[in-house]
């Protein structure tokens, strides 16, 4: 991506996450999804990523905050996890526009499970099958690969596994060819944008790939080493303080401008990115918007 091929402008909106802004009137729900805005010349592409689990406070959230459903161009889900893709095809009828693009890793309708403490799905529910999504006259563009969305915002598609520290400790599984294996959650994608004269900003779900994996992919799919910003969940809630340390030092070598992580981060890595990262890191909340 050169810097002609970048954005103009970029704006991100937190539409849920589990907390909200004091004095917020929007309601929090576990899971996250965003409205991501990118501007080049005039024109102005939305893309919604991620839709939480609660399409009522979802909608509520939009509704406070002028978006409308109506305006959306494509959807995006990060991955499987139901705290991300719950009542998508709910919104894809308040979008109510035939051939939207719905962009996913093929794998993302697999069975996806714990077996701890009894067995329970935690992926794609039944209401958001593949069957249900297509019926509604969204196109399905599951690919692996990463996904342009407009010159200057694309997926990350698969994320090439490069640490050593940032493995899945989550115990999901999945079934394949009728066995049960440790699921390694390849589906997990996220957005990277390259916003002209700034840098690169990438929207994660829950960064199950590891986030230093996927800012490394970035850097190599855009050829861009300027990171403006991180926005979303990094899945530290359950890491070892070794994994959180080597994480908060490759993320410092990698010098982003910003970070502002929540959801599913953890407070115990929240800390410790404040106490590396002072006021470049705020913790993330339902409502926050960031012009880039
Ligand atoms: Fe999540
Ligand atoms: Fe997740």
């Amino acid at each position: 991506m050169s810097e002609s091929d970048g954005l103009d402008s970029l704006r991100v909106t937190a539409l849920a996450e589990d907390s909200v802004l004091y004095e917020s009137p929007c309601l929090g729900q576990h899971g996250v999804s965003f409205l991501v805005e990118g501007t080049k010349n005039s024109d102005v592409v939305r893309i919604l990523v991620d839709v939480g689990q609660n399409s009522q406070a979802l909608l509520s959230n939009m509704k406070l905050m002028n978006v409308s459903p109506l305006t959306i161009d494509a959807i995006v889900l990060t991955h499987c996890h139901y705290d991300h893709t719950h009542g998508v095809v709910n919104m894809l009828k308040e979008i109510g526009k035939g051939d939207i693009p719905v962009v996913a890793h093929p794998d993302i309708f697999r069975p996806h499970f714990f077996s701890d403490p009894c067995l329970r799905h935690v992926g794609v529910m039944q209401a958001d099958s593949e069957e249900k999504i297509k019926k509604t006259g969204a196109r399905l563009c599951l690919a692996k690969d990463p996904v342009v969305l407009m010159s200057g915002i694309m997926t990350t598609g698969e994320v090439k596994r490069r640490t050593n520290f940032e493995g899945i400790s989550m115990g999901l599984k999945t079934i394949e060819n009728g066995r049960v294996k440790d699921d390694p959650m390849l589906d997990d994608i996220s957005i990277v944008a390259n916003v002209n004269g700034k840098g690169l900003v990438i929207v994660t779900g829950c960064s199950h790939a590891g986030i230093v994996n996927i800012i490394k992919h970035a850097i190599e799919l855009t050829g861009c080493e300027k990171i403006e910003a991180i926005i979303g969940g990094l899945h530290l809630i359950d890491a070892s303080e070794t994994r959180i340390k080597r994480t908060i030092e490759s993320l410092s070598e990698l010098n982003p401008a910003m970070i502002c992580a929540g959801h599913c981060t953890g407070f115990k890595a929240q800390v410790e990115l404040y106490l590396a990262f002072a006021e470049k890191f705020s913790p993330l909340h339902t409502g926050m918007k960031f012009e880039i």
